[in-house]
């Protein structure tokens, strides 16, 4: 039995690009959103990207832009709902590379916001299938051949309105709590086989899914009392995280879901008012 010591694995300066020749699969990895930004720090960190999305512009342009910039990727435009489609996803990948090292799923969606006394069975089935089928799904169609070559990173995108209570939607929330869990289950019973499982819970991210800044210009002084760091998250925040968790600088980290939220889920209750000059939990306060 090996143990590798720090002083037996490449120094952190020695890590020039984290993920160098790794074949990367992203759901979700169109341009602009949170997935777009990890394959394209994915690929500026060597990896070979796939980058699978439902619309063909922006999967298109998020490997055209990747390329462009000296990086490798390939757009595959398919719908991670179906398991069909899940499937060939995973044979295009593994018959060209013969290998995944990264599974990066990200796909998600809260809308439409329906309050849980209107909701019934066709919109649970909806949330359902955008939030947590396609994470079977995919992971199923790539975990055979991680688990033959005994190496792979599963990063799972969620949210941390699976990590608090979310009272707009709580199907959607518990969803989010359920690809969590999955991820600490999974990481549990595959972590023999070299194969290590991680999340990532995302809030104040701005995107195509989540615009923060247009009608919110006259109150961006705000920010400071929204978010403990102070600020707007831009889908860089994210990949930074996935990158950490997908390469071998995080090899002894399995199991685990980080909010990657500015520090929202850590200040539940608790914000800043500028008014009161101090921290409130009371709304009259602020
Ligand atoms: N932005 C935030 O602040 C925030 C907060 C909490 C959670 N999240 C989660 O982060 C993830 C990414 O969110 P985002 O804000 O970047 O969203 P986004 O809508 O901007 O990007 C999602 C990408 O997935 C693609 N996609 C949608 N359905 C698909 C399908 N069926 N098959 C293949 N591709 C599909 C879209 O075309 C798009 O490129 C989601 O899981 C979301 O729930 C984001």
């Amino acid at each position: 039995m090996i143990h590798p010591k720090p002083s037996d694995v490449p120094a952190i300066s020695d890590f020039n690009k984290l993920l160098d020749g790794r074949v990367a699969v992203v759901t979700g990895g169109g341009s602009q959103g949170i997935g777009g930004a990890i394959a394209t720090l994915f690929a500026q960190h060597g990896a070979l990207v796939e980058i699978a999305d439902i619309d063909a512009k922006r999967a298109q342009e998020s490997a055209a832009t990747i390329t462009a910039a000296g990086g490798k990727a390939r757009a595959h435009v398919l719908d991670v709902t179906r398991p069909d489609e899940a499937d060939r996803l995973a044979q295009a990948v593994l018959s060209h590379h013969g290998r995944c090292d990264v599974l990066v799923n990200n796909v998600g969606d809260y809308r439409p916001l329906v309050p849980f006394a209107k909701s019934g069975p066709a919109s649970w089935e909806a949330m359902i299938r955008i939030n947590l089928l396609h994470f079977y799904a995919v992971t199923h169609a790539f975990l055979g051949s991680m688990i033959e070559k005994r190496r792979g990173s599963i990063v799972n995108v969620h949210s941390v309105e699976g990590m608090r209570g979310y009272p707009c939607e709580p199907v959607y929330g518990s969803l989010k709590a359920a690809s969590a869990h999955f991820t600490t289950c999974l990481a549990a019973e595959q972590g023999r086989n070299g194969i290590r499982v991680n999340g990532i819970g995302p809030d104040l991210t701005q995107t195509p899914q989540v615009d923060y800044i247009s009608g919110f210009e006259e109150a961006s002084d705000l920010w400071p009392s929204w978010a403990p760091v102070g600020r707007l998250g831009w889908p860089e925040d994210q990949a930074r995280v996935a990158l950490f968790l997908a390469s071998d600088m995080s090899a002894f980290v399995t199991g685990h879901n980080i909010p990657v939220d500015g520090g929202t889920r850590a200040g539940s209750g608790w914000i800043w008012s500028p008014k009161e000059g101090r921290f409130v939990n009371r709304p009259r306060h602020i």
